[in-house]
């Protein structure tokens, strides 16, 4: 979604500013702008687009102070003239987040004379403001008033032109952070923004205002008490954004996935037992009363959370259900104390599962772990419990590396929940702790299979539609598959539990409808293979993802690849990667902008 880059330093930041949204690029966007503080006036450049288009715009614009955006379009169609920065007067204003009290706003302000040129929620913020400027000249003071008067979610940095070398930032709810250096200090919406010109952060918490020079840094909260933040050293390493000899992030992070894994797994280290203490210290106590499991997450996140609920049943003999945060937040539920919530979530921000979580706990649910790829974000600071996943940072949009290491922290839950509920032997234990420490080598096998997969892609690259089937524990895989195919390819894809096939989407199979199967050798393989038929029979063309031992015979309209071994309960992380593959080269066949695909953003920090 959108980000924010802001600078004031001893030299010109304009490049830090663009490089800075580069970074940020993989958030999604559909414009970008900065504002300077110039010799007389604001220099804006805005445009609509690429970074890489704002920066040509921007070529010989210099300044030590300003300000710049990505925009993922809310209020208004993305344009130039919605794009931010938004100014009034001497100010100029970057916002994430929305204002959900902007129409009061902009009645007030319009009434008072002020001239609204866009149909954003933003320029009621630097009307806001300019307005109590004309009351309160001190550039931050003015920002603590206005910013109590705004109800919603924000994270905003401004400049005045009347007070150079000065730039003022506050966030609620939204994201933002602080880079300090001894050259310049910096704010932005993700570390990796700023990475370029500092690893020394500062994370600003909600209702904190911060006013940075190129030479001081002050924090207060919005009511004038002074704050003290810590300052963290970013583990990140900037080699860890950089796109190296790949194509495209998604295809670099679907090449990670071993390493991502074995990193995530490395808290089992040698052992050949797993203790509750990997979810946090108070882990053991707090999941020895747990009576069942709910599991909250959007996207990708909640397709682990469906794969988990199969494990979480079947080996831990725990309830559990799985819930769309948007759904949950908003339904009357039946609070459950004992309940375990497990809120999904590779960035930690996403605002409906947050939301969804906090709804739980207000509902008296305490008992509550989160499983994030980012350790600062919200989700994690708000759970009980927690286990961060090691996948490292995840820039292509559609999901791949922290879907994989979600599954394996969930397997390493089931374990947890197995042997507090004493449903686990050590043997199985032992042998199930094999098997999560060989899953980076079984997953590289995978890997390998690209070659085949890509001809699969080129053959398909041209339909309309696709079917993925899949049953038990790889039906969440089947989803998955779909989910990825239309994200990136734009094909249109749905995935069904084999066996719903004749109650309806059976009418829909012809020759022009491939159907993807996840066909691993387990004991519904026979029941899948019944299904297939049902297909092959109408003449559609099956293409079909089985395991070395799976006895599937290949036919004219039957293709098959076999995956190298049979994972037993843990098939679902080795079965998502050829869907993985299929769809990113489905893409390239068909030219979309892989990482960054049409309307969708990679953390989606608003409802
Ligand atoms: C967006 C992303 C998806 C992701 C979902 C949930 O829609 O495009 O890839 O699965 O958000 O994100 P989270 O960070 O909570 O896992």
């Amino acid at each position: 979604m959108c980000g924010i880059v802001a600078a004031a330093a001893g030299n010109n930041i304009v490049p830090v500013l663009v490089e800075g949204l580069k970074k940020l690029e993989y958030r999604g966007y559909d414009s970008a702008g900065l504002a300077v503080i110039g010799a007389n006036a604001i220099e804006r450049v805005r445009s609509v687009g690429r970074v890489a288009e704002l920066e040509s715009a921007s070529a010989g614009t210099q300044a030590v102070t300003g300000i710049a955006h990505t925009r993922w379009a809310t209020h208004g169609v993305p344009c130039e003239r919605n794009a931010h920065p938004h100014i009034s007067g001497s100010i100029a204003v970057v916002h994430n987040g929305i204002i959900e009290n902007y129409e009061s706003l902009r009645r007030e302000l319009t009434a008072k004379g002020y001239v609204f040129t866009s149909e954003t929620d933003t320029e009621s913020i630097a009307h806001l403001i300019e307005a109590t400027l004309k009351a309160e000249p001190d550039l931050f003071a003015a920002v603590q008033i206005a910013c109590r008067r705004l109800v919603g979610a924000y994270a905003i940095a401004v400049i005045d032109q009347r007070q150079p070398g000065k730039v003022v930032v506050a966030r609620e709810g939204s994201p933002l952070l602080l880079g300090v250096s001894e050259t310049g200090n910096y704010a932005a919406s993700d570390a990796s923004a700023l990475l370029q010109v500092t690893r020394h952060m500062v994370y600003l918490e909600n209702g904190d205002i911060a006013e940075l020079t190129a030479g001081s840094v002050k924090i207060t909260r919005l009511d004038g008490t002074p704050v003290d933040r810590p300052v963290h050293v970013s583990q990140l390493s900037a080699a860890a954004v950089e796109l190296g000899n790949y194509q495209h992030y998604m295809q670099k992070e679907i090449f990670e996935q071993p390493e991502a894994l074995a990193n995530t797994l490395e808290i089992v280290g040698g052992s050949k037992t797993i203790q509750p203490g990997i979810f946090g210290a108070e882990a053991g106590n707090l999941l020895a009363d747990v009576d069942s499991i709910l599991i909250l997450a959007c996207g990708t996140s909640s397709h682990s959370g469906y794969t988990a609920r199969y494990w979480l049943e079947a080996i831990a003999g725990v309830p559990c259900n799985v819930e769309i945060a948007s759904e949950y937040r908003y339904r009357t539920s039946v609070a459950n104390p004992r309940q375990l919530i497990v809120a999904i979530s590779q960035s930690g921000e996403t605002a409906d599962t947050l939301a969804a979580l906090r709804h739980a706990k207000s509902l008296g649910q305490q008992k509550t772990l989160a499983i994030c790829n980012v350790p600062e974000s919200a989700i994690v600071r708000e759970c009980a419990l927690r286990f961060i996943t090691r996948a490292g940072p995840e820039i292509g949009v559609a999901s791949t590396k922290a879907f994989t290491t979600q599954l394996a922290a969930l397997f390493l839950l089931t374990l947890v929940m197995a042997k507090v509920k004493q449903r686990l032997s050590a043997e199985q234990e032992a042998a199930y702790i094999d098997q999560l420490r060989h899953l980076p080598v079984a997953v590289h096998k995978v890997l390998e299979l690209e070659e085949a997969i890509k001809a699969w892609a080129q053959r398909f690259a041209d339909k309309q539609h696709a079917l993925f089937l899949g049953r038990g524990r790889h039906y969440p895989i089947a989803l998955e598959g779909a989910l990825k195919l239309k994200e990136i390819s734009y094909i249109h894809a749905e995935a069904y539990p084999a066996g719903e096939l004749k109650h309806g989407p059976l009418a829909l199979v012809d020759a022009n409808m491939p159907v993807i199967s996840v066909a691993p050798n387990d004991q519904l393989l026979d029941k899948l293979k019944s299904n297939l038929r049902e297909v092959e029979a109408r003449g559609g063309e099956l293409y079909v993802f089985a395991d070395a031992d799976s006895e599937i015979p290949e036919s004219a309209g039957v293709h098959i690849l076999r995956l190298p071994e049979h994972y037993g309960e843990l098939s679902p992380i080795l079965h998502v990667i050829p869907l993985q593959l299929l769809s990113y080269h489905a893409a390239l066949v068909k030219g979309t902008d892989v990482d960054k695909p049409r309307n969708l953003a990679k953390s989606v920090t608003v409802e």
